[in-house]
């Protein structure tokens, strides 16, 4: 299997080490999955690995390094709205889909030591999968990072370097690393193979309800469960399943959102931003890497940005966690961005909204 290069074209086999092309451009799979159908589903296997051969493996790495993953329940939490409890997960939250499959691809290579940097939750998934697979591991956090998601990586194993200043400074500080020693750069944000993972999201939605709901909440921020979703979606499509695309709301933080308003200004590339403090820790990401990537999909595909109203995350987190549902300020901001949604464009119905990461996960 090889790698594309999204800006030169370039081939080179996913065996290549380094995090990019060497014209600076990130690594695309050139994989075409098989038509989807849920007779090739491995109902035997109670991971996300049960979707197997629509995802880029190159072996059954993936065997010693599941933690099984997946199968997350969807639950209603009123007449229009759906819930996917992908919090019900390994390390609590849904990056868990993408580590799996991005650690199962370090292993299948024989890769002995990995850094990535995270504002925590992609970081608790790769500490833990390195830790199942045997991998050194290093994972670096802007501070101000929940001190629960620290210790988390650390139990892990894994070292957690704290850097000061912000998730983009921090995301620098470790590509210069990677850069000076060569190390392996597990990064949820360049690797295509964490994508493969968080397909698995909407497949399980698919094989759970049988469709795919009208409306679908995605936070971005990085955009590793937009592009999934996005990638699963066009599969389900080219595979004859879909008649008509659900709608996707994109949730970006008010104090960091250069994707909404890059698509407001019709650029191609996200507007320049000076992320200020959030409680959506989780989506506050100034520059994203694949951000024109997201665009040019967004435009395609229809795709609704849409604020979390700040002083109303507090509130959704309440209201959620009185029906029993405890996530954490960045997921609570889903729901407030829903809310907010339906003032602006009318009721959502049909909405399915990712419960993506634990209340026990945040501070505030
Ligand atoms: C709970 C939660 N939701 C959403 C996101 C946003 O993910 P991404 O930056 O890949 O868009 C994150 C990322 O860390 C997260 O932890
Ligand atoms: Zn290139």
């Amino acid at each position: 299997m090889n790698y594309l290069c999204t800006k030169c074209g370039r081939r080179t086999p996913v065996s290549d080490r380094s995090p990019k092309c060497a014209c600076g451009g990130l690594w695309e799979l050139e994989f075409t999955p098989p038509a989807f159908s849920l007779d090739a589903i491995d109902k035997n296997e109670w991971s996300i690995f049960r979707y197997r051969r629509f995802m880029a493996l190159a072996d059954d790495s993936w065997r010693e390094v599941s933690l099984g993953e997946g199968m997350t329940p969807v639950i209603p939490l009123d007449e229009n709205v759906l819930l996917k409890m992908d919090y019900f997960m390994p390390t609590l939250s849904y990056k868990d889909r993408g580590a799996a499959v991005l650690m199962s691809h370090c292993r299948s290579l024989g890769v002995d030591r990995v850094v990535q940097d995270s504002s925590g939750n992609a970081g608790n998934s790769v500490a833990a999968y390195a830790g199942r697979a045997g991998i050194a591991c290093e994972i670096f956090v802007p501070e101000g990072t929940s001190p629960k998601k620290i210790a988390m990586i650390r139990a892990h194993g894994a070292k957690c370097t704290v850097v000061p200043g912000s998730r983009d400074h921090c995301a620098q500080v470790c590509r210069e690393k990677v850069e000076r020693e060569g190390i392996f750069y597990a990064s949820h944000v360049y690797s295509p193979f964490f994508y493969e993972g968080t397909k698995t999201y909407l497949y399980e939605v698919y094989e759970q309800l049988g469709r795919i709901p009208r409306h679908l909440v995605i936070p971005v921020g990085n955009g590793t469960l937009f592009l999934g979703v996005i990638k699963a979606l066009a599969h389900l499509k080219a595979s004859g399943l879909l008649s008509s695309m659900p709608q996707i709301i994109a949730v970006q933080s008010e104090a960091c959102d250069p994707l909404l308003r890059g698509a407001a200004a019709g650029l191609d590339a996200p507007a320049p931003v000076t992320p200020g403090p959030t409680m959506a820790e989780g989506i506050a990401i100034g520059e994203p890497m694949r951000g024109t990537q997201i665009l040019a999909l967004a435009k395609g595909y229809g795709v609704r940005f849409v604020h979390a109203p700040e002083d109303k995350i507090l509130a959704a987190r309440e209201a959620l966690a009185r029906k029993g549902v405890y996530c954490e300020h960045t997921t609570a901001a889903n729901y407030a961005a829903y809310l907010h949604y339906c003032e602006c464009f009318g009721p959502a119905e049909d909405c399915l909204i990712t419960m993506c990461g634990a209340g026990l996960k945040s501070d505030h």
